[in-house]
């Protein structure tokens, strides 16, 4: 896909997949590595190994030998093909940082110390008449990343920032699938993701050339303003995700009940994740979109039900906070799931706990309907 005259992707499509990094549902993800030709070629990054032999053919139809292959992010899933790219183009030479090359040997034995050209924060490397300029990116997603800026044709090249899952079509909805790769790969480094948008700020950016998902050159603000919500842990939207579990569906009426109310205060129905059988990446995902959540579930073991200890556990390692939290519990001899849920939730910060919340001893009751309301009316308040 040729996307300026003199910058194509060489990356892949793989539509195949359907579980990227053993965690998260995709239908599809896209490998993107872009060619740049000048007087030097440079190529940026590499793709998953499974597409090696097809994204060295991408580079062939260039037809150019590359001078230099960049790298922005030593995660297999854009470096494994390093070595096979070296034997191929015995010429070249890695630009990479220090962190880099280190992960660089760990994975393949060896530096390439005599072809290496080591890159610190700020630094620039001329093609011709396109100018790079490279960006330390710590921890976005991993402590080697770097961005880098072409000064020339004002392009970001943005590593694993700005992209989604899927296979890198153009979307309708950029956030949906943009908003449920950065909470679950990123979203745990909020800070860090701050201070590169801080950096890039202060550039010129006509276009923004993900590692992952579509290349972006209209409304960049929109793009921007989302990264800085997500990344400050600010709600994206006003209202509220509902996130539970049902043995028998006991605890479902009641977030049915509940959902129903909501609906009639704001006249906006909830977002409900059934993490049973959910993507609980989708979940993770609500609870960080919305200014409220609930969440339901049973004792279980003394403790709560696997699947939403497993869920705070993500959200809390995702450094969830600035949230309005609501409790629905059925427990049928000894409930302690609320318990539980809040003390898991301890060492979040900026949380409110509302008052009002709802406890269910097996099946429900004209004392849980008027719980339930008054849940629906503080939560939204
Ligand atoms: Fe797409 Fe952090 O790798």
């Amino acid at each position: 896909m040729i996307i300026y005259d003199d910058i194509i992707n060489v990356g892949v499509s793989d539509k195949t997949v359907s579980v990227f990094e053993g965690q998260y549902k995709v239908n599809g993800m896209a490998y993107n590595s872009y060619l740049i030709k000048d007087e030097k070629t440079a190529v940026l990054d590499t793709v998953d190994f499974r597409y090696g032999k097809e994204w060295l053919e991408n580079i062939k139809m260039a037809g150019v030998n590359p001078d230099y292959l960049i790298i922005t992010h030593m995660e297999p899933d854009h470096s494994s093909n390093i070595a096979l790219f070296m034997r191929e183009f015995p010429a070249a030479k890695i630009v990479a940082n220090a962190k880099a090359f280190a992960m660089i040997k760990n994975f393949f034995g060896a530096d390439f110390s005599d072809r290496k050209t080591e890159v610190k924060d700020g630094e620039e490397l001329s093609l011709g008449k396109t100018q790079l300029q490279f960006i330390a990116a710590p921890m976005v997603h991993w402590p080697e990343v770097q961005m880098v800026y072409d000064k020339t044709d004002k392009i970001l090249f943005s590593a694993d920032a700005f992209g989604r899952f899927g296979t890198g079509e153009k979307s309708k909805d950029w956030a949906q699938e943009a908003r449920r790769y950065y909470i679950g790969i990123v979203g745990k480094y909020g800070v860090q993701v701050q201070s590169v948008l801080k950096k890039t700020a202060a550039l010129d950016i006509q276009a923004i050339y993900p590692l992952h998902g579509e290349i972006l050159t209209e409304n960049l603000e929109y793009y921007i303003n989302l990264y800085n919500t997500w990344s400050s842990y600010a709600p994206e939207e006003k209202g509220t995700a509902i996130i539970y579990t049902s043995v028998y569906g006991n605890t479902e009426k009641a977030v049915f009940a509940l959902s129903d109310e909501i609906l009639a205060i704001t006249g906006k129905r909830p977002q409900i994740f059934n993490l049973s059988v959910c993507d609980m990446a989708e979940g993770v995902a609500a609870a960080f979109k919305y200014s409220n959540v609930v969440l339901a579930t049973t004792t279980y073991n003394a403790d709560i039900f696997p699947w939403m200890h497993d869920f705070i556990v993500r959200l809390k390692e995702r450094n969830f906070q600035n949230r309005k939290i609501g409790f629905i519990e059925n427990g049928s001899w000894a409930p302690t799931a609320a318990k539980v849920m809040a003390g898991l939730l301890e060492g979040c910060k900026n949380l409110t706990f509302c008052a009002n919340n709802v406890k269910i001893l097996s099946a429900m009751t004209d004392t849980n309907i008027n719980e339930i309301k008054a849940l629906a009316k503080e939560i939204t308040e």
